[in-house]
């Protein structure tokens, strides 16, 4: 096994598997830029080595990731669309060639479920807990959220869930069509390790061709809201109700 880089993103490649750990701890995955850039250049690496067949999305046992760091969205409103490492992450993941597995342990929020729509095979775990709180923030979807999400899981269940932007169970996320499967939470890692060893065994050029095809219809449209939704996304950090609503969560106080 080798590894690429250091947290709070660990990059191994184990036979012809290239694994993307989220490692942050202390901030239960919350990801920065530098995160991002790093992520971006561990698909870049897989998708240029033929030896890779196949990469895998990780976080913690308890903690896909709590989203985008809202400290980072504070610091750096000031950015510009097309050059954020985030709208650059988002559009390097979308439009990989290579099969994305993706497993969920605990919380996922914000755009640590957003990504989950560019994965290929998602797995969660029991314990798993997914939310798009994107209105409560003052913001709007991100991530191709406002074009994916509706024709996973269809318009009205979308609607819910980022209008109301409520948690919801991996058992409701498995029921609407959001993951494909789940598992005990001491059998996920070795469950979705099989899973994509199950992939990487398939002639590669066969797997590619499906999933280009799968992807087809989508692609030009995806980029167009991906774009569109940064734009929007990047006006909402500026407004009123976000500002508000960021300094509230990174003002909060813990109970002694
Ligand atoms: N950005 C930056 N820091 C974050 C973060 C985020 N998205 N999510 C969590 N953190 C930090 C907390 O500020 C805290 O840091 P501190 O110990 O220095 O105060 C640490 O991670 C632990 O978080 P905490 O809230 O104490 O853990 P919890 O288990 O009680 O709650 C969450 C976990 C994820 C439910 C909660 O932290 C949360 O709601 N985070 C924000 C999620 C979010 O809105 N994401 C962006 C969507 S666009």
């Amino acid at each position: 096994m080798t590894v690429a880089t250091t947290p709070p993103v660990l990059v191994t490649t184990q036979e012809s598997i290239l694994r993307i750990q989220l490692h942050r701890p202390d901030k239960k995955n919350a990801i920065t830029a530098a995160m991002y850039l790093t992520m971006i250049e561990a698909i870049r690496q897989a998708e240029q080595d033929p030896a890779i067949r196949v990469m895998l999305l990780t976080g913690a046992e308890d903690c896909f990731s709590s989203g985008n760091d809202l400290a980072d969205f504070i610091d750096h409103s000031e950015i510009v669309v097309e050059d954020s490492p985030v709208f650059h992450f988002l559009l390097t993941i979308s439009q990989a060639s290579k099969p994305i597995v993706a497993s969920v342990g605990g919380l996922a929020v914000g755009i640590g479920v957003t990504v989950l729509l560019h994965c290929d095979l998602v797995y969660a775990s029991t314990n798993a807990l997914f939310r798009l709180p994107f209105t409560h923030l003052g913001l709007c979807p991100e991530g191709g959220s406002s074009l994916l999400l509706p024709l996973r899981v269809g318009y009205q269940r979308a609607a819910e869930l980022l209008l109301l932007g409520e948690p919801f169970s991996a058992a409701k996320a498995l029921e609407i069509g959001l993951i494909n499967g789940i598992y005990n939470v001491y059998e996920l890692e070795e469950a979705v390790w099989q899973k994509a060893r199950q992939l990487a065994a398939l002639p590669p050029a066969a797997v590619q061709l499906t999933k280009s095809l799968l992807k087809r219809n989508q692609a030009e449209l995806l980029r167009e809201v991906l774009l569109l939704e940064t734009h929007h996304f990047v006006e909402r950090l500026h407004s009123p109700e976000a500002r508000q609503a960021l300094q509230t969560f990174m003002g909060r106080k813990k109970p002694d």
